[in-house]
């Protein structure tokens, strides 16, 4: 029933099921930003002109939007490129404090993205890269969180919700634990922003990172949230204009949080881009989004049973938005090409997570991935065409 506002999918015979790689756009955004681009582009920040003002006023006010979503102020979001670039900024940012000896924490179960940047860190300055483990059915293993959690830890890095497992996180408990001892929690929300309903204030971890183009807004831009005192424990690690306050030759003052980290011109039709996705979620409401994707998977988990040998990837399940599974020894990739040839549009790999396959003696895996555009009907047609494939792999 929402599928009528995705151009892409009414325009196409495409069913759509790689929400978690990318969304598809709804119309509101497609205006937006043609109507931005025809009407009021010109550079953030510098112009007097009149649409150089209108460009800033949006600009800032998608802060706003921002912010509001997530139950921060403007003062806490800065804008990125990604969730990847805000993870390495903080990750950069942070590189000040950390000592030879200390340690980083994340989970064995964290996108690449999560997990590199922190390895890198742990390499440049000497300290210790650990990661704690899942349980068998993929749910945190707190046990081992805790026995990891040490005095010397600097900083924890989870996600909100796996981009493998589909299993929401318990972040309260683990951003409770980690501040008993003072440690600060980034928290990855690039598959949590899109799927759960969130409030920043009851999650109360110190960094928040998410991509646009997830939440069905465009590629580019992304997020980081931080409370005030985590923002200013950061070093700016890119430098330029519109990141200082003044400039001589002698020295640089960098201007305040959190312009001190958006060096050079921003993705500004992006950030407008990706204030009309979050208008178009909050206008459907991130509840009723819940509800309807968690109805959704349940009835994908429903129909998964159906198919002999099949082996989910941490089968809890509870399981949100997405499943990852492997068909007895068949490889994924053969399974995927003939779904491709129905134009059902899975994700076959290792889902930037390798270590996570690894932990369960896999390589690669074929994910599911739900929106808010999908329906029942998607995922029948995925199911016939699961049976299709394996009757052509002569498993059926
Ligand atoms: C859990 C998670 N974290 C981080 C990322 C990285 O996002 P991006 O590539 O948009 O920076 C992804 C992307 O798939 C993800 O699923």
């Amino acid at each position: 029933m929402y599928k009528e506002y995705f151009p892409l999918l009414t325009n196409t015979e495409t069913i759509y099921l790689d929400t978690a790689a990318s969304a598809q756009k709804p119309d509101s955004v497609l205006k937006t930003m043609d109507n931005f681009y025809r009407t009021s582009y010109a550079n953030v920040h510098r112009g007097q002109c009149a649409i150089a003002i209108q460009a800033t006023t949006l600009y800032e006010q998608a802060r706003q939007t921002v912010a509001d979503f997530i139950g921060a102020t403007p003062g806490e979001i800065v804008f990125t490129k990604g969730a990847t670039e805000s993870i390495n900024l903080v990750a950069f940012g942070l590189e000040h404090l950390i000592k030879p000896n200390d340690e980083i924490l994340v989970s064995i179960a964290e996108h690449h993205a999560n997990f590199v940047p922190w390895q890198q860190l742990a390499l440049r300055t000497g300290a210790i890269f650990k990661t704690f483990n899942v349980l068998p059915d993929g749910r945190f293993d707190l046990d081992d969180f805790e026995r990891k959690l040490s005095l010397r830890t600097k900083i924890v890095a989870v996600s909100q919700l796996s981009n493998v497992l589909g299993i929401v996180n318990p972040i309260h408990e683990i951003v409770k634990m980690a501040h008993a001892k003072d440690i600060p929690v980034l928290v990855d929300g690039a598959q949590g922003v899109a799927h759960l309903p969130l409030s920043l204030k009851e999650l109360d971890c110190d960094y928040y990172v998410f991509s646009g183009h997830k939440i069905y807004g465009p590629t580019g831009i992304g997020v980081l949230y931080a409370k005030p005192e985590a923002l200013e424990r950061l070093t700016p690690y890119q430098f330029g204009g519109d990141m200082i306050k003044t400039v001589t030759v002698e020295k640089t003052e960098f201007a305040d949080i959190p312009a001190r980290f958006e060096a050079g011109t921003p993705p500004f039709p992006e950030a407008i881009g990706l204030a009309a996705a979050i208008n178009f979620v909050s206008k459907i409401g991130m509840d009723t989004i819940y509800g309807h994707e968690s109805e959704l998977t349940q009835y994908l988990m429903e129909r998964l049973k159906e198919i002999k040998n099949l082996s989910i990837l941490g089968d809890y399940p509870e399981k949100q938005g997405l499943v990852s599974f492997n068909i007895g020894d068949i490889h994924p990739a053969d399974l995927a090409f003939v779904l491709a040839k129905d134009n059902i549009c899975t994700r076959v790999g290792h889902h930037c997570a390798m270590p996570i396959h690894t932990f369960f003696g896999r390589q690669v895996s074929l994910r599911v991935s739900l929106g808010i555009y999908n329906d029942r009907e998607d995922i029948d047609c995925f199911i016939t065409s699961l049976h299709k494939a394996l009757h052509l792999l002569g498993e059926e």
